[in-house]
């Protein structure tokens, strides 16, 4: 069923506490702490959406924060990174998603974001406001103390950080590391102090931060917890956040962790799919991927910055045209290696709808895989392979590497 609900911009931090309670709730969690609130709830550069039941009650939430997104090529545009999606159990599938999807998203595009993204708690959510998989990530397991290959990288440095030093030098180094990875988004400040300093019900974990510093500088961190086993020597060391920005790093991080005490191994959820580090241990089966899962969801707001943004492979030119589920028509270009120019009533050799865009749209597929299963159509035999060129961008597979 689907009916008209008025969306509000909640402004008031009563409001909006109210709005992430909704939230929290439709997650099954209980109240957010006071103090876990008043450190980390606010900040002025969010965008909080709220709709209610007919007693006036707040029964729906939508929530984003400014960010950069990295294209293939090292291209930024902006995005709105949205969280906090929730609709409370008893006024669920009634249309009040699909009011605080459009209102997000036209929001998003009044503002000037070229793009929305997002990390979702269901597959089955999203494809249908153009929301697709961007990239996908690996779930990994390492033994501890495995053995280095003696051709693996040189590490570097490696040094444990305070959470009052890693404020100061994590969002810089990532914002940087972010630039060079398509998918990537940066991170606003809240994001940050709940990252480094998560406080209220989680203040009492255990967290570690640590900084690889290789032959030009800092160039990789990560901030990690554990997974109790109850006895010394049965914790597993959880990754929270890890990023390299050279092989070293990457050598170097996961030497450090995997060789802490007291711990039986690594374990870290949605890893990049080119973190090879099978290729450094002398025993590759050490590294175990346990699991497959999206990451980051792309649904492209402004087509025209969007595909401008970009780079493009060599190839010969391919005509496609796009459908939006949601708003007008996204229109039909004319891809080549200098780019997308409008081809107004031109015929296509592609089509498809702005979800399978985004599979392809950072490099995680390429166009024929998605022209073989049915995806996108392909008018012009041969076309899927044409634009797969077009689409290839050398450089690091897509990852976003930040959950929020
Ligand atoms: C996901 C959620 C926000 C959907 O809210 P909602 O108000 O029920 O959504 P709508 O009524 O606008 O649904 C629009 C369409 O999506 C479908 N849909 C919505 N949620 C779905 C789900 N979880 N699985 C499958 N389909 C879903 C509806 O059936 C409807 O389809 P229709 O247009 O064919 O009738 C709500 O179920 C919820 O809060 N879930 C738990 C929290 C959560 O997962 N939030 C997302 C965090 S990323």
């Amino acid at each position: 069923m689907s009916a008209e609900h008025d969306v509000a911009v909640l402004t008031d931090p009563a409001d909006r506490r109210a709005a992430y309670e909704v939230f929290r709730r439709t997650l099954h969690r209980g109240p957010v702490p006071e103090a876990d609130w008043e450190s980390h709830g606010q900040s002025p550069d969010e965008h909080w959406l709220g709709v209610r039941g007919a007693d006036g009650e707040l029964v729906g939430s939508a929530f984003s924060f400014p960010s950069r997104l990295t294209l293939p090529g090292g291209g930024r545009i902006d995005a709105a990174a949205v969280s906090a999606v929730g609709v409370r159990a008893d006024h669920t599938r009634a249309g009040r998603l699909t009011a605080l999807m459009r209102t997000q998203l036209g929001a998003a595009r009044d503002r000037g974001d070229a793009a929305a993204v997002l990390r979702a708690s269901e597959a089955a959510i999203y494809g249908r406001f153009g929301y697709g998989i961007a990239s996908r990530g690996n779930h990994v397991q390492v033994a501890a103390r495995p053995q280095w290959r003696p051709d693996a990288p040189a590490p570097g440095r490696v040094r444990m950080l305070g959470a009052t030093e890693a404020g100061k030098l994590l969002p810089e180094l990532q914002d940087r590391l972010a630039g060079s990875r398509p998918g990537a988004i940066t991170r606003n400040a809240r994001w940050w102090r709940r990252g480094i300093d998560p406080g209220g019900e989680s203040a009492a974990e255990y967290r570690g931060i640590a900084v690889h510093t290789g032959p030009d500088g800092d160039d990789g961190f990560v901030v990690w917890g554990v997974r109790d086993g109850k006895r010394f020597g049965e914790d597993e060391i959880v990754v929270h956040d890890l990023w390299a920005g050279s092989p070293s790093a990457t050598s170097g991080l996961w030497r450090f962790l995997t060789g802490i005490d007291l711990s039986t191994g690594v374990l870290a959820w949605a890893r990049p799919r080119d973190e090879d580090l099978d290729l450094m241990l002398a025993d590759p089966r050490l590294h175990r991927i346990v699991g497959r899962g999206d990451d980051l969801w792309l649904r492209i707001v402004d087509v025209p910055a969007a595909l401008g943004a970009r780079s493009w492979g060599d190839g010969d030119p391919v005509v496609l045209r796009l459908h939006d589920p949601l708003f007008d028509d996204a229109g039909t270009w004319r891809l080549g290696p200098d780019g997308a120019v409008a081809a107004g009533g031109a015929l296509p050799d592609l089509e498809c709808g702005l979800e399978s865009l985004a599979q392809a749209f950072l490099g995680d597929r390429p166009p024929s895989a998605l022209v073989a299963a049915g995806r996108w159509t392909e008018h012009t035999a041969g076309a899927g392979a044409t634009a797969d060129a077009l689409f290839a961008v050398p450089g690091p597979a897509p990852w976003s590497g930040t959950f929020f």
